[in-house]
C-alpha cells in the first residue's frame, strides 16, 4: 500500500495568533484557503473546551466555506458531539483533552476508556461522519479502537518528534509496528503531531500510514517562507520519503 500520503494541515495555530490579538487577523479560513493552493488534502481544526484557539464561528465558517474536507478534532464530551453532528465535518478525531496542558500531550487511553468511547463512535459513524481515535502506537490502543468500531486510528507521533539520539529508532519502530498492527486489523492509519521537516520523513516512509496530519511547525515555519511555500515544502518531503523503501529500523 504505498498510496499518495494526504496531508492534512491543522490551522489551530493561526487561530491562536489571531486570539493574542483578538479581532480578526489572521484568519484561520484564509489559512485553509492557501493550504488546498498550496496542495493539502485536508484541513484539520481542534476545537478545544477552552476555546484558546480555533472558535465556533470559525467552525461554523470552515464547515460552509471550504472546499477541502475538514476533520474535526475534539474531545469525547456532550457539547462537542452536538457541534460535531450540527456541523457533520467529513471527519472527526477524538482526542485527549486536559485543560492546563500546552497540546495534546498523549494518545486518548481507548482501551480504559472504552465504556465512555462507544456512544460518541457509534453516534457519529451513524451521523455518516468517518470517526478516528488519536491513540498512542501501542497493540492495547490498536485493539480497543478495532472493538470500538472505529474506522482510523491516528498515531501520536510526539514521542518520536521528541527523541534525540538513541531514543529516535525505538520510538520510529513503534510507530512502524502500530502501523503494521492497524494494516492487520483493517483499520486506516493516521499520525501526527510534532511533525517538522526534520522528522516527517521516516514516518512517510511507512508505507501503511495514509494521512499525515501537520500544524504548529507549518504555522511556524510560515513567518520565514509563507504558509503556502511551508506547506509545498512539507508536501515535497513526504512525497519524496514515500518514493523510498521502507525505514530500516533497528528496535
Ligand atoms: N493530530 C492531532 C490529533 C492533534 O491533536 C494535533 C495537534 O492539535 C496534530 C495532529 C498536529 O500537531 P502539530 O500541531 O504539533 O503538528
Amino acid at each position: 500500500m504505498t498510496a499518495r500520503l494526504r496531508l492534512g494541515v491543522n490551522i489551530d495555530h493561526v487561530a491562536t495568533i489571531r486570539n493574542a490579538r483578538g479581532g480578526r487577523y489572521p484568519d484561520p479560513l484564509r489559512a485553509a484557503r492557501i493550504s488546498a493552493e498550496a496542495g493539502a488534502d485536508g484541513i484539520t481544526a481542534h476545537l478545544r473546551e477552552d476555546r484558546r484557539h480555533i472558535s465556533d464561528g470559525d467552525i461554523e465558517r470552515l464547515s460552509e466555506e471550504i472546499v477541502l474536507p475538514l476533520n474535526l478534532e475534539m474531545a469525547a464530551t456532550p457539547e462537542m458531539l452536538a457541534i460535531a453532528l450540527r456541523h457533520k465535518p467529513h471527519a472527526v478525531c477524538l482526542v485527549p483533552e486536559k485543560r492546563r496542558e500546552l497540546t495534546t500531550e498523549g494518545g486518548l487511553d481507548a482501551a480504559a476508556g472504552k465504556d465512555h468511547l462507544a456512544s460518541y463512535v457509534s453516534a457519529l459513524g451513524e451521523a455518516g461522519i468517518r470517526v478516528s481515535l488519536f491513540i498512542d502506537p501501542e497493540t492495547v490502543q490498536l485493539e480497543a479502537a478495532k472493538a470500538l468500531g472505529a474506522p482510523v486510528v491516528e498515531l501520536h507521533t510526539g514521542a518520536y518528534c521528541d527523541a534525540s539520539g538513541g531514543a529516535v529508532a525505538p520510538e520510529l519502530g513503534r510507530l512502524v509496528r502500530a502501523a503494521e498492527k492497524a494494516r492487520g486489523l483493517g483499520l486506516e492509519c493516521h499520525a501526527g503531531h510534532g511533525l517538522s521537516y526534520d522528522t516527517v520523513g521516516p514516518v512517510a516512509a511507512i508505507p501503511t500510514i495514509v494521512e499525515l496530519n501537520i500544524g504548529h511547525f507549518l504555522v511556524g515555519e510560515a513567518i520565514f517562507s509563507g504558509l503556502g511555500g511551508a506547506i509545498k515544502h512539507m508536501r515535497a518531503l513526504m512525497d519524496e520519503a514515500r518514493a523510498r523503501p521502507r525505514p530500516q529500523v533497528s528496535a
